[in-house]
């Protein structure tokens, strides 16, 4: 029996947007449940604008859902009072994209360290021993501590958030993207840094990413997120050997590889802006949201709203015709000519 450390109930969030001279609601997060279990590496994929971020932020009660319940041991995050919820907020952690923002530029590496874990009451005499255990934790000298955020490249910021991250002992981190904004040749090393300081202290990782192939290297299941939704849910390996969900086929096929055709479309996919073959939010279509661009498509698609479900593949996928557990390469879509 798997033991679930955060289950979401039908987790919703919605954002007020400006219309005209008005305000309209958009839905980022559709009523979501997800269970997600201690101690394992749960990755988000999707395109900028499938609600990643909000269902990352959301599941910490970082933005206020608009309904639903996130359970977390015996209380609802959801509805617990300020005042509580500040005192769980230690044992959540999120590490963010931007390795630059996300640091205060005039706090010296050490004073921050010293900050929070004067924070979560770690007495004075103690600090500055935990502070060089956990910088030399994430791979940095403890000449480090005596330095700005400005003295340190992308990647080794990177290093410093995360063991901002862990100065709390955390159960639960929530890595929003953490290497889209560093250079292609460190982003391995800070996952596998990441993976393996997730594996010696026992956490739960929320791994968000819009790269399927970095995220099936490591995750133990992955949740593709399409327009709001989570379209398919299932262990890591046969996802990305076999996926059901066409969504899912379309990210596979587009993840990093060396011919031209597959780099562009890796690009594309990844660049911040939302993708103009996104429905509008404003405007959701009917029936399947990834009908206009699914090779699969039905007239039952037009009409009803898949909802998740078993797929032979052996997870869960939200579609009406997906693709069979034992998919040619050809109805994957992964026949380049
Ligand atoms: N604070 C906000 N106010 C209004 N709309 C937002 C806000 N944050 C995100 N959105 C919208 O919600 C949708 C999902 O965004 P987001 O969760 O950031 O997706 P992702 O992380 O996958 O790129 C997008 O359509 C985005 O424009
Ligand atoms: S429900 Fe229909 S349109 Fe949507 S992904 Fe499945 S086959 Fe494609
Ligand atoms: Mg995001």
């Amino acid at each position: 029996m798997t033991d679930t450390i955060l289950a979401l109930d039908g987790l919703t969030v919605r954002y007020p947007v400006r219309q005209g001279l008005g305000w309209r609601e958009i839905t980022a997060l559709h009523p979501t449940d997800l269970d997600i279990a201690r101690g394992e590496t749960l990755a988000v994929v999707g395109e900028s604008g499938s609600g990643k971020t909000t269902l990352g932020r959301a599941m910490l009660r970082l933005v206020e859902p608009s309904g639903g319940a996130i359970r977390y041991g015996g209380t609802d995050l959801v509805q617990l009072a300020p005042r509580r919820l500040r005192a769980l907020r230690p044992r959540f952690q999120m590490i963010f994209q931007d390795p630059y923002s996300s640091l205060n530029p005039r706090r010296r590496i050490g004073a921050m360290l010293d900050d929070v874990l004067a924070h979560v009451g770690v007495p004075a005499s103690e600090r500055v021993a935990r502070a060089r255990a956990l910088i030399t934790s994430v791979g940095l000298d403890t000449d480090a501590l005596e330095r700005l955020p400005s003295a340190f490249s992308g990647g080794q910021r990177q290093r410093i958030a995360i063991a901002r991250a862990l100065a709390t002992e955390p159960q639960i981190i929530v890595a929003d993207e953490p290497v889209s904004a560093l250079d292609v040749s460190i982003q391995a090393q800070v996952v596998n840094l990441l993976i393996d300081l997730k594996r010696e202290r026992g956490l739960t990782l929320v791994f968000i990413s819009h790269d399927l192939g970095i995220v099936s290297a490591i995750a133990d299941r992955i949740a593709v997120m399409y327009f709001g939704e989570i379209v398919e849910l299932a262990p890591a390996g046969p996802l990305a050997a076999n996926p059901a969900h066409p969504y899912s086929a379309m990210l596979l096929r587009a993840t990093p590889r060396p011919d031209v055709a597959a780099a562009r479309e890796t690009i594309r996919l990844a660049t911040a802006a939302p993708s103009a073959d996104l429905p509008s939010q404003l405007d959701p279509p009917a029936g399947c949201p990834f009908r206009s661009r699914c090779p699969r498509a039905t007239g039952r698609c037009a009409a009803e709203a898949p909802r998740l479900m078993p797929m032979p593949q052996g997870g869960l996928a939200a579609c009406h015709n997906p693709l069979p557990a034992n998919a040619t390469h050809d109805e994957r879509g992964l026949v380049t000519t």
